[in-house]
């Protein structure tokens, strides 16, 4: 959130007023499963990072300096697992708000005794505001966000002008946005919000979409998308400033 954004919500909660903050997600009450439940009890002291506890010092929550990747919204965390274990000399944040996916992603990573990786159960909007330093990270991944297919909830897309300025300035230089959607709709956009946001760098020779980057897991989904001829559309791009 800009400095000016914030000023005016502030002056307006100090007026009394109530301001309706556009989420990207509805916050869904899954039930967890057994195992779920017993891998956030088991896991999360040691993987677990909360939005309260502000700043996050790297060093001192990995143990080393290794670049940093975070996800955004990581589902059930599948990918996100596969990730962190194919590569030990990076380490992973992961967000997601819903809590099974949470769960499932603990799940994972403690039988793949990954370790490497830590998650946060939380809106990524504040966690990069209040936890991320500016120029600390590596990598941001954003891979199939909600589409918000109706026009009149376009507005929810969590790809937005301030979103991705607040984004950039977390990166280091030379760090990248990779983002994957399999709605064409959601990929135009994200197009035009990155090609007319500065300071960014497309990755693309054609200055539009990427080939799949083999750093990103082809997923169950996404496979059966393809035999059924669906579009899957990368979009990276570089902090250059
Ligand atoms: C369509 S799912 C995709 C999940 C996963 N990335 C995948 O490819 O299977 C989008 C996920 O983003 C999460 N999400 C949406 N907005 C979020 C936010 N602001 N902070 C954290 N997670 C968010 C949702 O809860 C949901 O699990």
């Amino acid at each position: 959130m800009s400095e000016s954004t914030q000023q005016a919500l502030a002056q307006a909660e100090s007026e009394g007023k109530y301001i309706r903050k556009v989420r990207s997600f509805v916050k869904r009450e899954g039930r967890l499963t057994k195992g779920q439940a017993a891998s956030l009890e088991k896991c999360w002291p040691s993987m677990g990072l909360e939005h309260k506890n502000g700043l996050l010092d790297f060093t001192q929550v990995f143990g080393n300096d290794n670049p940093v990747v975070l996800e955004i919204g990581f589902g059930m965390g599948k990918s996100l697992v596969e990730m962190a274990k194919k590569d030990p000399n990076s380490n992973f944040i992961g967000i997601e708000v819903h809590r099974p996916g949470v769960g499932a992603c603990l799940m994972d990573a403690d039988a793949q005794e990954v370790t490497n990786l830590r998650v946060f159960e939380h809106d990524a909007v504040e966690v990069l505001a209040d936890c991320i330093a500016d120029g600390s990270l590596a990598k941001v991944q954003l891979f199939f966000p909600d589409p918000w297919h109706k026009k009149r909830h376009h507005k929810r897309r969590i790809v937005q002008p301030e979103f991705v300025e607040s984004l950039r300035s977390k990166l280091k230089i030379g760090g990248v946005f990779h983002m994957a959607t399999d709605w064409e709709n959601y990929a135009e956009h994200m197009l035009e919000v990155m090609q007319a946001s500065e300071n960014y760098a497309n990755q693309s020779p054609s200055n539009d979409y990427m080939p799949r980057p083999d750093s990103r897991p082809l997923t169950k989904f996404e496979q059966r998308g393809h035999r059924l001829g669906h579009g899957v559309w990368d979009l990276m791009f570089e902090r250059v400033k």
